[in-house]
């Protein structure tokens, strides 16, 4: 199949995955498989085919986020997002997860020396984090399907949330704001702030802090 071809039908069953999954979780499993074997072939080239600010809507959410001491980057791909808030936060200890196993090689590999310390991948799946409660102080996601009940479990109360897209509505993984403002309303999330940089779109959050 044309490379171009195969990547228009990428970006249509990654629009049409995140669609099910959204209003299905249930569905995931299904899909996962298909999901990691398309981001497995993709990690090679991931990096040399993003177009520069990237992640411009994502900074500028970080940009209204408090220090974290703990963040959580999902759906890292080539680690772009874990490497933009340990270099934004330099008290932070940052994990980025990926589902694909050859993105995490990715992330280790491009790891600048002096953000090693700090930042750390793993491959693991959104649906199911190996983490504790309330882990982190920050959530982040750039262009990855949002697992709300997850993304609320491992954020500690008070912790920021952030769902960025690059392309705003062109990203083929993407949730509309009114969605993502009602799933996390329903999970108690409130001080919605809404960011628009570059091409891009982001959504920041924060869970509430028990009485
Ligand atoms: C469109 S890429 C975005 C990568 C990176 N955040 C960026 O913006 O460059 C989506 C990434 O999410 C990962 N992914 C998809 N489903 C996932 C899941 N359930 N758990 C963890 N990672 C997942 C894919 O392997 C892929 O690396």
């Amino acid at each position: 199949m044309p490379s171009d071809l195969a990547r228009r039908a990428g970006q249509h069953f990654a629009r049409l995955a995140t669609n099910l999954v959204v209003r299905t979780p249930v569905l995931w499993p299904l899909l996962r498989p298909l999901m990691r074997a398309m981001f497995d072939r993709l990690a090679p080239q991931w990096d040399s085919s993003r177009e520069p600010g990237h992640l411009a809507a994502y900074d500028a959410g970080l940009a209204a986020v408090d220090g974290p001491a703990r963040a959580l980057d999902v759906g890292t791909g080539t680690g772009l997002g874990a490497f933009a808030i340990a270099t934004r936060f330099p008290e932070a200890e940052v994990t980025g997860v990926d589902l694909s196993g050859d993105m995490v090689v990715e992330a280790r590999r491009n790891t600048p020396e002096e953000l090693a310390g700090r930042v750390r991948f793993e491959q693991a799946d959104a649906a199911r984090l190996p983490f504790p409660d309330g882990s982190f102080d920050l959530v982040a996601l750039a262009n990855m399907i949002p697992f709300f009940d997850e993304l609320e479990r491992v954020l500690a109360p008070g912790g920021a949330l952030l769902v960025a897209f690059t392309w705003g509505p062109e990203t083929p993984i993407f949730v509309p704001f009114e969605r993502l403002r009602a799933e996390l309303e329903a999970r108690g999330f409130s001080q919605f702030a809404e960011f628009a940089a570059g091409t891009g779109s982001a959504l920041l959050a924060r869970k509430p802090r028990p009485d």
